[in-house]
C-alpha cells in the first residue's frame, strides 16, 4: 500500500511483522483507524496485541512494515502526539496523586490543565492520597490521567481493565467514553469481548499474530450469525432436531439460530415441546471468536 491510501486515517499499519527470534508474534497485518473512534484489538493471551500496540506507539521497532500517522510514516515527533497507558508503570513512592500528575505534566511542553484531568478521570476523591494506597481501579484511573496529561491526539490503552472488578471496569468504561467525546482517537487492547462491544466502534480480532476478523462489532455479528440463538434444555432431542434442521446439541442444551423468534417458538409449542428453561440469547463477540477459531477466548 502507498502512503496515499492512508490519507484520511489517523493511524494505520501496513505489512507489520514482528519476530522475537523464532516466535512470529505479529504476522503481516494491515489496518487503518479513522480519527475520533475507539478501535479495539481483541484476542486471547499471546495473540500479539501488546506487540502490535507497542509498534504503533513507536516504542518497539517492527521487523518489517510501517506505522503511519496521518498518512506519513511515524517520525521523531510522533511521541508528542500520543498518550500511553502501560500495563505497568513505575510510579515514584511517597507522592500523592496530585504530586504525580504535576510531575508528569512538567515533562511535556503541551498539557491539559490538572483540574481538567482530575475531572475527566474522576480523581477528585483520591487526589491527595498516597499513590501506594490506591485500589486497582483507582490506580488505573490515575494511569489514565497520566496518559492524557499531554493532551494527546491518540490514546493507547493496553488491557486497561484486566484484573479490575466489574464495578471498577464499568467506571473505567465511562471515563474512556468521556475522553472519546473530546474527539480523541483511542486504540485499546482487551481480551474482554463485552468491553470491546461496549466501547469500540471498530475492532480487529487477532489470533496467533494475524487478524482474523475486522469491522464494526454489530456488523461482524450480523455477518457471521443468522439471527438470535435459542437454547432449550435437552429433554429428548429427537423432536426438536426433526423440527428445526439446523439445531445442534451443546452442553446438554439444544440450540439453534433464528431470525424469526416468534415463528420458531410457535413451531415448537405447536409440536408440544416443553420450553421450560428456554433461553433467547443474542450472539456476542465471544461466540464469534469461538466460531472463527474453534477455541474459546478464555483458554
Ligand atoms: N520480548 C519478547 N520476547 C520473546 N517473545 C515475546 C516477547 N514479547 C512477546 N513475545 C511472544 O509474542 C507473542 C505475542 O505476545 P503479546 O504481543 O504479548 O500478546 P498479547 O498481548 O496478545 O497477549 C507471544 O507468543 C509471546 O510469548
Ligand atoms: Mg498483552
Amino acid at each position: 500500500m502507498s502512503n496515499r491510501q492512508h490519507d484520511g486515517s489517523m493511524i494505520a499499519v501496513c505489512n507489520l511483522v514482528k519476530n522475537y527470534g523464532k516466535v512470529l508474534a505479529v504476522d503481516d497485518i494491515c489496518f487503518s483507524v479513522p480519527k475520533g473512534i475507539c478501535f479495539g484489538l481483541l484476542g486471547p493471551n499471546g495473540a500479539g496485541k501488546t506487540t502490535t500496540i507497542e509498534m504503533m506507539e513507536g516504542i518497539l521497532k517492527p521487523t518489517q512494515g510501517t506505522v503511519y500517522y496521518q498518512g506519513q510514516p511515524i517520525g521523531p515527533h510522533f511521541q508528542e502526539k500520543v498518550g500511553i497507558q502501560f500495563q505497568n508503570t513505575a510510579i515514584q513512592d511517597f507522592l500523592t496523586v496530585r504530586d504525580t500528575l504535576e510531575l508528569f505534566a512538567d515533562l511535556y511542553p503541551q498539557q491539559k490543565s490538572i483540574e481538567e484531568v482530575i475531572e475527566l478521570c474522576s480523581l477528585a476523591d483520591i487526589i491527595d492520597r498516597d499513590t501506594r494506597k490506591l485500589s486497582g481501579g483507582q490506580r488505573q484511573r490515575m494511569l489514565l490521567a497520566l496518559a492524557i496529561i499531554n493532551d494527546p491526539e491518540i490514546l493507547f490503552l493496553d488491557e486497561p481493565t484486566t484484573g479490575l472488578d466489574p464495578q471498577a471496569r464499568r467506571n473505567f468504561w465511562t471515563l474512556i467514553n468521556n475522553i472519546k467525546q473530546e474527539g480523541k482517537t483511542i486504540i485499546l487492547t482487551t481480551h474482554y469481548m463485552d468491553e470491546a462491544e461496549y466501547l469500540c466502534d471498530d475492532i480487529a480480532i487477532m489470533d496467533h499474530g494475524k487478524i482474523i476478523a475486522r469491522g464494526e462489532p454489530k456488523e461482524l455479528l450480523g455477518d457471521h450469525f443468522k439471527g438470535i440463538k435459542i437454547q432449550v434444555p435437552d429433554r429428548g432431542r429427537e423432536a426438536i432436531l426433526k423440527l428445526i434442521k439446523e439445531s445442534k446439541v451443546e452442553n446438554g442444551k439444544i440450540e439453534f439460530f433464528t431470525k424469526n423468534i416468534e415463528a420458531s417458538i410457535k413451531t415448537l409449542l405447536e409440536n408440544k415441546i416443553d420450553l421450560t428453561g428456554m433461553q433467547v440469547i443474542a450472539p456476542n463477540l465471544e461466540d464469534l471468536f469461538l466460531l472463527l477459531t474453534g477455541t474459546s477466548l478464555r483458554n
